[in-house]
């Protein structure tokens, strides 16, 4: 495995049973390619923590394969596989008599990096997730939630693995502190490699992080995987049409941006129609959700669209309605 970039990982065939109960996973084949970031959704105890710790040999599974990096995880020995496999947790598990410095060094030190290196990584790493430099001595009770979550994110990435796996990360974190770590694993995600598989029940998280999404049922079957703009459009089955809700045409919008949508040229009528009131002027950061409520609070059927340079185009309430039919 290479710690340079993110490591597929395949499930063949797997299956697990705990005792005699019905099993918590029946054959599932799914593969996740090289620096993806594939979202578990489903309902609670539909196997998606079972998975992920099938994927670091927590749990062993009862039949099938699962490689990571084209390797067989059991013909590796363990503390090999977990080196290159990093792990979030909701609770975090920070040590809390270590400062974050020592607690984000645990793994390199493991690995006998030396003190510069660890140092430097370190601070690399406090930059990367979006931590003040000055919290590197304070232990971790009198951080936030928030911080600490990041810690947690920083500690696993500390020796650059192949694979991040997160378990409802940020389940007990509040929405706004949600939202903005959400921006940051993105933005983490488009600067590193590592392949990351992220566990949540929440679908509005799932769709909004995932390249792709798996959508699990009881019983650890995979109901759909999909790109979220495929799951949104055609879900496979009555179940996981109930799973996304009522609004998931809405949902759809809100993953496209409006800048990206393609818009009528903008005319002499629609700068007088903003002028005048009966069209509204929107940032084409926003997104295609942002823009039906907007249209729907100020009563009117059509949007201006801004770019950097000045009004790029308009966009009315019909094409939105056509887009969904695409
Ligand atoms: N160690 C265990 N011993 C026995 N049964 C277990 C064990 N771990 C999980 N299970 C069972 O396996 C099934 C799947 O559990 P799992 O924890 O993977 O669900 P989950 O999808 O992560 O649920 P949640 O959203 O509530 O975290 C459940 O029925 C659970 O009770
Ligand atoms: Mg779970």
């Amino acid at each position: 495995m290479s710690s340079e970039s993110g490591a597929a990982i395949e499930f063949v065939g797997v299956s697990k049973s705990f005792g005699d109960g019905a099993p918590a996973i029946d054959h599932l084949d799914l593969s996740i390619e090289s620096g993806e970031l594939v979202t578990f959704v489903g309902p609670s105890g539909c196997g998606k923590t079972t998975t992920l710790r099938l994927i670091n040999r927590l749990i062993e599974p009862s039949g099938g394969t699962i490689s990571v990096g084209g390797r067989d995880v059991t013909s590796v020995p363990v503390e090999e596989l977990r080196r290159d496999i990093g792990y979030v947790i909701q609770q975090v598990g920070l040590f809390p008599h270590r400062t974050i410095a020592q607690n984000i060094a645990t793994v390199p030190k493991l690995l006998g990096w030396s003190k510069p290196e660890i140092t430097e990584r370190v601070e690399e790493l406090v930059d990367l997730v979006g931590l003040d430099r000055s919290l590197l001595t304070r232990h971790p009770a009198a951080l936030s939630g928030g911080q600490q979550q990041r810690v947690g994110v920083a500690r696993a990435l500390a020796a650059r693995p192949a694979v991040l796996l997160m378990d409802e990360p940020y389940s007990a974190v509040d929405p706004v502190v949600r939202a903005h770590l959400q921006d940051e694993l993105l933005a983490l995600h488009g600067r590193v490699e590592t392949t990351i598989v992220l566990v949540t029940h929440d679908i509005d998280e799932a769709v909004r992080l995932g390249d792709r999404v798996a959508v699990f049922a009881n019983g650890g079957r995979l109901a759909q995987y999909a790109t979220p703009d495929e799951l949104m459009a055609a879900p496979a089955d009555e179940f996981v049409e109930s799973f996304l809700g009522a609004d998931r045409q809405l949902r759809r919008l809100a993953l496209r941006r409006l800048g990206e949508l393609p818009l009528e040229a903008a005319t002499p009528e629609l700068a007088a129609a903003v002028a005048a009131g009966t069209s509204i002027e929107l940032d084409g950061d926003l997104s295609g959700r942002n823009a039906v409520d907007a249209m729907l609070a100020a009563g009117v059927t059509c949007v201006a669209v801004r770019n950097e340079v000045g009004i790029a185009g308009s966009l009315t309430l019909a094409d939105l309605s056509d887009l969904l039919k695409a």
